[in-house]
């Protein structure tokens, strides 16, 4: 059961409506926010922090340990200086595993490796259908792989964006999908049940790039949003802009969000009413 109350609502999360109206093309998205902006906290933070895997949750390449404290570092003083409690966190867990226990956001550390950004360590607990282990070590292009006209649309433009970040900067972009399912983790296919249009979910990904201080390395953080639909049917603009993105979805994307392809017939309606 989502506790909508306790959550942030659209508009309270994210910068910018997440759907896009125009001809669709991946696009960069990138927005610049402010150090207030990066993390998120809501009144969930620690029915969240609980759902979070218990001890070490993804393999990490050797090497990756200091720039993770590093990282670990930033996130306890953002934390620390907003008043925020941190909890309590096993010693012997890779930094990189503590950095994920502290905070709602799921994170994955890409260090700059022969001219490649790479993934070299992740805390990934609420996965949108991907594995984080199957993509360690990987370049940026190798971690896109199954997203179709990824390459077309994109390369080599997010890499090329993030040699660009300095220190004082930190950006915000956003992806999303429909899905009948409301956990937050998506790591096994579930059997779509039926279920009332207005439940289904709008699940939207706020990923956050900032560099690490002192190092040659962005920590890309991944912030779960899940709306049912009737939250978004209540914001006028924001169903309208749903509706035409699910028009231009073209057939290529149709292989890659299967979930939302096979939903939208039923969103197209719940909203057009
Ligand atoms: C500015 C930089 C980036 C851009 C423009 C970008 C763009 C995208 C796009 C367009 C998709 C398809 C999303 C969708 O379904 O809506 C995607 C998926 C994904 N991105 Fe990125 N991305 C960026 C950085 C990163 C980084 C740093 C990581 C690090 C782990 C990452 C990990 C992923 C993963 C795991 C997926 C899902 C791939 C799969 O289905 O296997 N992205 N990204």
């Amino acid at each position: 059961m989502l506790n909508l109350e306790k959550r942030m609502k659209p508009r309270e999360a994210l910068e910018v409506s997440p759907f896009d109206t125009g001809v669709f093309t991946w696009k960069m998205n990138t927005r610049s926010i402010g150090e207030n902006e990066w993390l998120q906290v809501d009144d969930c933070r620690w029915e969240d922090l609980s759902l979070k895997k218990k001890g070490t949750v993804g393999n990490h390449l050797e090497g990756s340990e200091s720039t993770s404290l590093k990282l670990l570092q930033t996130i306890e003083s953002w934390l620390t200086k907003r008043s925020f409690t941190l909890p309590i966190v096993d010693d012997y867990l890779h930094p990189i595993d503590k950095c994920g226990r502290l905070m709602q956001e799921d994170v994955c550390l890409m260090e700059r490796i022969s001219e490649c950004w790479t993934l070299t360590a992740a805390s990934v607990c609420f996965p949108t259908h991907w594995d984080p282990f199957s993509k360690i070590g990987l370049p940026l292009d190798g971690i896109h792989e199954p997203v179709p006209r990824y390459e077309e649309d994109l390369t080599p433009r997010p890499g090329n964006f993030m040699d660009r970040i300095s220190d004082e900067m930190i950006v915000a972009r956003t992806g999303w999908s429909l899905t009948a399912c409301s956990d937050l983790a998506l790591d096994h296919e579930k059997q779509m049940v039926e279920k009332d249009p207005s439940e289904l979910i709008v699940r939207v990904e706020r990923q956050t790039l900032r560099r690490i201080p002192n190092s040659d390395a962005i920590a890309f953080t991944i912030r779960i949003h899940r709306w049912p639909l009737r939250v978004i049917r209540d914001d006028d603009d924001l169903a309208k802009d749903l509706l035409i993105s699910l028009k231009q979805l073209p057939d290529e994307i149709k292989t890659y969000k299967t979930e939302t392809v096979k939903l939208s017939p039923m969103v197209e309606k719940y909203l057009n009413t």
